[in-house]
């Protein structure tokens, strides 16, 4: 009748994949514990960790926990605890761990009727309390965990792809907020053709890596020519971070959904680790708060 759980950050759009590929986090996530109240409905009991909103339906969880609940015809309620320790606006995926996780922990209470598709849709109505769109990106890898793509939103259809088993990534999180609908209006509406080649040539690539566990391959592909040129105007000392990245081993990197993170790929933990020390050495001259993940992808 109650269920403690971990709900995992998650990266999305790794560099080429705008709105489609995301990548779920084994050691960075939220912790959640949600109780079955005989009394029908969602209450938000406690939030610790971030200033968000107690409201059923202007919180996240509440949200996605009504969707699934509403589903389900469920003859009971939820009262939901929620410990943050991904912050809002960090660019891992702080809504939609809230949202993944709550469906996937509902899911258990009510005997598992849902398949993984049908929980992200759920969790995607969560998501769009706090984004404005019902996007997929954070919502899939949480749920489905290791690397996804979001084929189509509407109908939804998620492809599960493997993780090579060396795949580590490192994260530095900036401690600014970049709002995603800022992040989203900044964008060009029209990419010229040719980008877009290029752009499409590398979200196949890395599919295919990611299925031969080709990290060259995977190097190769780690790149954004439509989206990071923009934003990254956003993240103080972003060029410099990257720069530090790859100069320390890193396969590739990028902006870490809508920022402010910037993630990279590593093979191996080693090698991750002495990204994280590198980026480390760049943002310890500066005067921004920070903190550093090395996460295996899972
Ligand atoms: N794909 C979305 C974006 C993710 O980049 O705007 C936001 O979390």
């Amino acid at each position: 009748n109650e269920i403690k759980i971990f709900s995992p950050a998650t990266v999305a759009n790794v560099s080429c994949g705008f709105d489609v590929l995301g990548f779920c986090l084994d050691n960075v996530g939220d912790e959640m514990v949600i109780k079955k109240t005989t009394e029908k409905g969602v209450k938000i009991t406690k939030i610790v960790g971030a200033n968000l909103p107690f409201e059923t339906q202007n919180n996240v969880a509440g949200v996605a926990a009504l969707a699934i609940l509403d589903a389900a015809n469920a003859d009971f309620g939820v009262e939901i605890e929620i410990y943050k320790n991904i912050k809002p606006g960090s660019g891992i995926g702080s809504s939609s761990a809230s949202a993944s996780g709550t469906v996937f922990a509902i899911n258990e209470l009510l005997g598992k009727p849902f398949n993984k598709q049908q929980l992200t849709l759920f969790g995607m109505k969560g998501e769009a309390v706090a984004s404005g769109t019902e996007h997929a990106d954070n919502v899939a890898p949480g749920i489905f965990g290791g690397f996804t793509l979001v084929k189509e939103t509407t109908p939804l259809k998620v492809v599960q792809l493997p993780t090579p088993s060396e795949l580590y990534a490192t994260i530095i999180h900036p401690q600014i907020e970049i709002k995603t609908s800022e992040a989203r209006a900044i964008l060009p509406k029209d990419i010229p053709l040719s980008k877009a080649v290029k752009q499409w040539a590398n979200v196949g690539s890395l599919v295919s890596a990611l299925h031969t566990s080709d990290y060259d391959l995977i190097a190769d592909s780690l790149n954004d020519l439509i989206v990071e040129p923009y934003r990254s105007q956003l993240i103080p000392h972003f060029d410099e971070v990257k720069a530090a990245m790859m100069n320390s081993g890193a396969l590739g990197g990028g902006i870490s959904g809508s920022g402010p993170s910037i993630f990279s790929l590593s093979k191996g933990k080693e090698t991750a680790d002495k990204v994280a020390d590198a980026i480390r050495e760049v943002y310890s001259k500066t005067d921004i708060e920070f903190d550093i993940h090395v996460s295996k992808i899972n």
